[in-house]
């Protein structure tokens, strides 16, 4: 696998063949995130989404304890009300970027996800998580709330009375748990995580990359407006499928019986 350090201080990139995979690298504070850190995964996300010889992306945590233990305590505690709105608000801008990003981003939960860490998996489209990881949004026993995004996706993805029960307990759920409420994918041994992963994301990364991007397109935009208008955006977007090569050659391989030879455009 090679990697490139691309400058930054708090992240590690790595690529093999299609995927690349960002670690979250401050082990010290089990993977904390403090501005710096957030800026960096927003560069590399913008960097990574436009670089066409990567489909799939991958976001872990360095060691074996922790995903992303959260916001910066240390750092969160100094804030007055305005630097709190502006670090939510650069928090929420850079998980928008995952979430936008047009590739496939997958959640590799190697241990805590907390607060910010729970919010960053949450951005991400898929989530698998190490057997013994805990997932949470603790904010409430901090006295406040979690504010990159947590308040607003959990609630989509798990549902408002599962996401408030997590939300105003603060309580960490384990990964049984995790799995039977629609938190996270599926499980794996710690020490077979990031090959499951790697394996599941090269199975996305050898699809066709437009229809790819337009099916996260649909899910994500249709998440925030009704069940016509989301229709109404899926409509466009299947209409616009057929205008790349790639929906001739699917389903000129299909009717002749062979494997399909990927374009990309
Ligand atoms: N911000 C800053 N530092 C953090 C951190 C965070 N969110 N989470 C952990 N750390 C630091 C700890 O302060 C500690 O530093 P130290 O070695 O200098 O004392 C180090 O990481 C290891 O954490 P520690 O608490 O000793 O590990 P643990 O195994 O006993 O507990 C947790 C692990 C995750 C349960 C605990 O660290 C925790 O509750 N963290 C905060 C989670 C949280 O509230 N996140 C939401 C923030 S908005």
């Amino acid at each position: 696998m090679a990697s490139d350090s691309g400058g930054y201080e708090n992240l590690i990139i790595d690529f093999k063949d299609t995927v690349a995979t960002i670690t979250i690298n401050r082990p010290d504070v089990l993977n904390a995130l403090n501005a710096e850190t957030t800026l960096e995964l927003g560069r590399a996300v913008d960097s990574l989404a436009a670089d066409d010889r990567f489909h799939v992306l991958i976001i872990t945590g360095a060691g074996e304890q922790a995903f992303v233990a959260g916001a910066d305590i240390g750092v969160l505690a100094t804030y007055d009300p305005v630097e709190a709105r502006e670090a939510a608000r650069l928090g929420q801008s850079t998980f928008d970027k995952i979430e936008e990003c047009g590739k496939p981003v997958i959640a590799a939960i190697n241990g805590y996800a907390l607060g910010g860490g729970c919010e960053l998996a949450l951005a991400c489209h898929i989530r698998f998580a190490a057997e013994g990881a805990q997932i949470g949004l603790p904010e409430i026993n901090l006295g406040v709330i979690p504010g990159h995004g947590g308040t607003q996706r959990l609630a989509r993805l798990i549902g408002k009375s599962a996401a408030t029960e997590l939300i105003c307990s603060g309580a960490h759920v384990n990964t049984t748990d995790a799995v039977r409420i629609g938190l996270v994918n599926a499980v794996h041994p710690a020490d077979s995580l990031m090959e499951a992963v790697y394996k599941f994301a090269s199975k996305l990364a050898s699809k066709p990359r437009i229809a790819m991007r337009y099916a996260l397109e649909a899910v994500n935009q249709g998440m925030n407006v009704t069940l016509k208008e989301g229709q109404a955006i899926e409509a466009d977007l299947f209409g616009l499928c057929f205008a790349t090569e790639d929906q001739t050659e699917g389903m000129s391989a299909f009717l002749e019986k062979r494997k399909a030879n990927w374009k990309g455009r």
